[in-house]
């Protein structure tokens, strides 16, 4: 299949970069795809989906959260050719225990599933967990540079994911045979505190960087007072639900899977990213 490009869409983020970066370091074209990528191309907009598709047999689709465009989509990339496909999911997505839905994500990926599964296609689901990225590059990540990070989080804990394991499991099932059909839960080696997390950051960032756990209701308001309507600050909230209850501390196996190695632990994603100066003000 090394001919044809692999499309990777959310190319500019936080799993599609690296995957795009792992593929072409392994000599193997790309077609890096994203509103503001190398390849221009827009989910809400379906006239760009047939110059990200042509000539692709093998691609990873992050999707936009909150919409139903990835069923259609495959179904265009199964007209097109295409044989290997890998979607960006996220582990919990089928626990109603999980986390409270108000911003209605979970409805949407749910169908990108289905649709992954019946396309007819060779398909791997990824599962991730909590990103280690949130704190350098996600929504954690101004505060973290800023040296506070505020959460509604209590001393709860998850197992985070480094997006470098994320990418390598995804550049696997693009291009290797055996991992069709799997759907691979990922997470890092153990539950790290946000106490421990930030406390971990700040030694390899070699700055006081602190977590203040806060009440929810605050944490409203803050957002609120930042000029937040009420009900975004809400689905805010309920995305750092399973950090304050633990249901995303739990160990996946996926990784080891996958890769046939264990994930790497939190320390050294702490190490990497200020060595190349994640967290320089
Ligand atoms: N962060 C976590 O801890 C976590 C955990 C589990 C699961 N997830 C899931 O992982 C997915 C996010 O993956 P990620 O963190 O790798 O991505 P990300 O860092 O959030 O980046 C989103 C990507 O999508 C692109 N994008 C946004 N709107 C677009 C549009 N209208 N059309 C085309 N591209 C668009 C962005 O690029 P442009 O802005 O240039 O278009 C960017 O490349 C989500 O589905 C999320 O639910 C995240």
């Amino acid at each position: 299949m090394s001919e044809h490009p692999i499309l990777v869409t959310g190319a500019t983020g936080k799993s599609g970069r690296r995957v795009a970066g792992q593929l072409r370091a392994k000599g193997l074209p790309v077609r890096a795809a994203a509103r503001n990528g190398e390849h221009v191309f827009d989910w809400t907009d379906s006239r760009t989906w047939d110059s990200a598709l042509e000539g692709v047999r093998s691609l990873y689709i992050v999707q936009l959260d909150g919409t139903k465009l990835v069923r259609p989509f495959v179904e265009r990339a199964v007209r097109h050719g295409a044989r290997r496909i890998v979607l960006a999911s996220g582990r919990g997505i089928d626990d109603p225990d999980y986390a409270n839905d108000s911003g209605g994500v979970l409805d949407g990926i749910l169908d990108s599933e289905a649709a992954v599964r019946e396309s007819g296609l060779e398909w791997t689901i990824s599962r991730p967990g909590w990103f280690a990225q949130n704190f350098s590059e996600g929504f954690f990540a101004d505060a973290v540079r800023a040296g506070e990070l505020r959460l509604p989080a209590g001393d709860g804990a998850a197992s985070f994911v480094d997006a470098e394991d994320i990418a390598a499991v995804v550049v696997a099932a693009l291009t290797e045979d055996g991992h069709a059909g799997h759907t691979y839960e990922l997470s890092g080696p153990r539950a790290v505190t946000l106490t421990e997390a930030v406390a971990t950051i700040s030694t390899a960032a070699g700055r006081e960087i602190r977590y203040v756990p806060v009440p929810v209701a605050e944490y409203v308001a803050d957002l609120v007072h930042q000029g937040l309507p009420p009900a975004d600050a809400g689905a805010f909230a309920d995305v750092i639900e399973p950090l304050r209850k633990g249901t995303d501390a739990y160990v996946s196996d996926g990784v080891h899977r996958a890769l046939g190695r264990p994930p790497r632990p939190f320390a050294e994603f702490a190490k990497s990213t200020a060595a190349a100066g994640g967290w320089r003000v």
